[in-house]
């Protein structure tokens, strides 16, 4: 295996840890909806429809970017590909460095003739090498948008991680112009904060995904991959670092109003999407709580957006709002 390979290995067995879960302080726990003791409404008649680089959606989630490029990166791929083709839903997929770099085939397209796939690859790998990189991504897999991914905490952690991050936002704003489809700018969960969502939207981004604190936290999976025990002592005071999503959702939609946002970081049931919506997302992406099902089968990842789609429905009832719209003004607790 690659050292590309075996560091998405460990990726995969350490996400899987729940010691690696964020515990934010200010969790999406702490949004608590009014409860309407009068929805008005039949559960059956609640639409989840909503669009998405205009195509449209059955719910406003999406399977958020993990990793290829390791043992059995291609079975997982395969099993959210074809869950997410079976379920209508987008799917973003992982990093696509290791297969570009090594000139691999991205089969990704074929279990997602005509779902919505994203393409990802790192800020740094399109500053470092230039857009074609980015271009390359967009090809092998046919993608309707690209994410750029930005993790300098995780780069940080990480033993040989890049630590040059000048002329970021030029390669950002490159791509943002140049290529044939939009982009969309991620963290990897210590979040984008107002300013960098402002200063992405000057760059001509206009969806950003904010994957805040709160959920899988890549400082502390890099810390136990780290073999140094200097620099896991320098690392230790960051392991908690980053800006919570619940926070931040609300925080970038009164920045920058004109934005699209995708809710990410810790969503880890409907009610967590329905939250994202009414705190200024427009569709949700979660990750890691996808790990698990699509290890397993395509069924089981089927089986887990039926359940996150069945509590966002449960969530709308709760607060008597018959579609998205409704949502995004129902009444949270003072
Ligand atoms: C196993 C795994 C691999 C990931 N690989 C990538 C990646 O290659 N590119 C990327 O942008 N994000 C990657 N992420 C980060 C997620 O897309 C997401 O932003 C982050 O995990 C926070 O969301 P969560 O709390 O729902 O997991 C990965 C996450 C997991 C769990």
């Amino acid at each position: 295996m690659t050292d590309i390979g075996k560091r998405k290995q460990d990726h995969i067995e350490l996400a899987l840890k729940s010691e690696h879960q964020s515990k934010a302080d200010s969790s999406f726990d702490t949004v608590r909806f009014e409860h309407n003791a009068l929805p008005e409404i039949s559960l059956s008649d609640i639409s989840l429809n909503c669009e998405f680089l205009n195509q449209n959606l059955a719910a406003p989630l999406m399977i958020g970017a993990m990793t290829g490029g390791c043992e059995n990166g291609d079975i997982i791929n395969c099993h959210l590909g074809e869950a997410a083709e079976a379920c209508s839903i987008p799917m973003a997929i992982g990093s696509q460095r290791a297969a570009l770099e090594n000139n691999q085939p991205q089969t990704i397209r074929q279990y997602a003739p005509n779902a919505i796939l994203l393409g990802n690859i790192g800020a740094t790998q399109i500053q470092q090498q230039g857009i074609d990189l980015a271009k390359r991504a967009v090809e092998a897999i046919e993608a309707n948008a690209l994410i750029i991914h930005l993790n300098p905490l995780q780069e940080l952690v990480q033993q040989g991680g890049d630590r040059n991050w000048k002329l970021v936002l030029e390669a950002i704003y490159l791509c943002a112009d140049k290529l044939s489809v939009p982009v969309i700018v991620k963290e990897v969960g210590a979040g984008i904060s107002p300013s960098n969502a402002k200063q992405l939207e000057q760059a001509g981004i206009k969806w950003i995904e904010v994957a805040g604190r709160g959920g899988t936290n890549w400082a502390s999976i890099e810390y136990a991959r780290n073999q140094s025990d200097f620099e896991q002592q320098v690392a230790s005071p960051f392991l908690n670092w980053g800006m919570d999503t619940a926070k931040l959702l609300p925080a970038i939609s009164a920045n920058c109003p004109s934005l699209n946002l995708i809710g990410s970081g810790g969503v880890r049931d409907g009610l967590d999407i329905a939250r994202c919506i009414r705190l200024g997302a427009c569709v949700t992406a979660l990750a890691q709580p996808f790990l698990a099902p699509a290890l397993e089968s395509t069924e089981a990842v089927i089986n887990k957006i039926d359940i996150l789609k069945e509590q966002l429905r449960w969530a709308m009832f709760l607060t008597g709002s018959k579609d998205l719209e409704a949502l995004k003004t129902a009444k949270l607790e003072e």
